[in-house]
């Protein structure tokens, strides 16, 4: 199986373990194609919707690997059990939703997450952060005209981020694409400050400015 830019970063990041919880499957690629690689002996693959669920369990089929990969209705990690996942994958959803995921309790034995928010990154961050946890890598993916933020995380504390890290994280200022993400984020910036600067209410406008402020100190 091939995948996008995208999954690959999130596929890339996961990485090898013993067993992997995909939170939000849909097409459930990502524990398909760890499986095909060998690169997981277990899987759960999860999501809150039963349409998504039967479209995992049609591709899982395909693959020929339902022994392998369960299928599981659930909101966020409610009903992962303890010790059934090493490697958790929240990808592809909303930073909002994503954090709220992070602020519930967990089942015990994860040993790694890794995040692919669509929006709201930043916060994403800051949940981690404020749910005991640590970032350990970081990727950027770009496809078609978008490029993804990929988070891969573990249990810790002591990693100090200030407001401006939260927003240009220091794991990816190393990325090849880093230059091309600043110029897009100033781009999506600028625009939605044209859009709001008429607007009576100046908070969404200030933040803008503020966030072309930080992206400008990296050009
Ligand atoms: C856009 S798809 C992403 C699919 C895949 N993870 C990816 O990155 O390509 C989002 C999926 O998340 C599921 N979802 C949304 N909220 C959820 C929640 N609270 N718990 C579990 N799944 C959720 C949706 O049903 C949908 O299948």
């Amino acid at each position: 199986m091939n995948l996008t830019p995208r999954l690959s970063a999130v596929a890339d990041l996961a990485g090898k373990s013993l067993s992997l919880a995909d939170i939000g499957t849909d097409h459930a690629y990502i524990p398909i194609y760890l499986m095909q690689k060998g690169l997981i002996s277990t899987a759960v693959a999860a999501d809150i919707n039963e349409g998504p669920l039967e479209r995992a369990d049609k591709n899982i089929r395909k693959a020929g690997l339902s022994d392998k990969i369960a299928l599981r209705l659930s909101d966020g990690l409610d009903n992962i059990k303890d010790n059934e996942a090493e490697t958790v994958v929240i990808a592809g959803m909303g930073g909002e939703i994503i954090s709220h995921m992070l602020e519930k309790p967990k089942p015990l034995g994860i040993k790694k997450m890794v995040l692919q928010p669509m929006t709201d990154i930043p916060l994403v961050r800051r949940k981690l952060h404020e749910n005991g946890m640590i970032i350990t890598a970081e990727r950027l993916a770009a496809e078609k005209d978008k490029i993804y933020t990929v988070i891969a995380c573990e249990y810790g504390t002591g990693q100090v981020f200030s407001d401006e890290d939260y927003i240009v994280s220091p794991f990816i200022k190393d990325d090849p694409i880093f230059a091309e993400y600043i110029n897009k984020q100033l781009g999506i910036c600028k625009t939605n400050l044209e859009k709001t600067k008429n607007a009576e209410d100046k908070s969404f406008s200030a933040q803008f400015e503020y966030l072309i402020s930080i992206y400008e100190k990296f050009i």
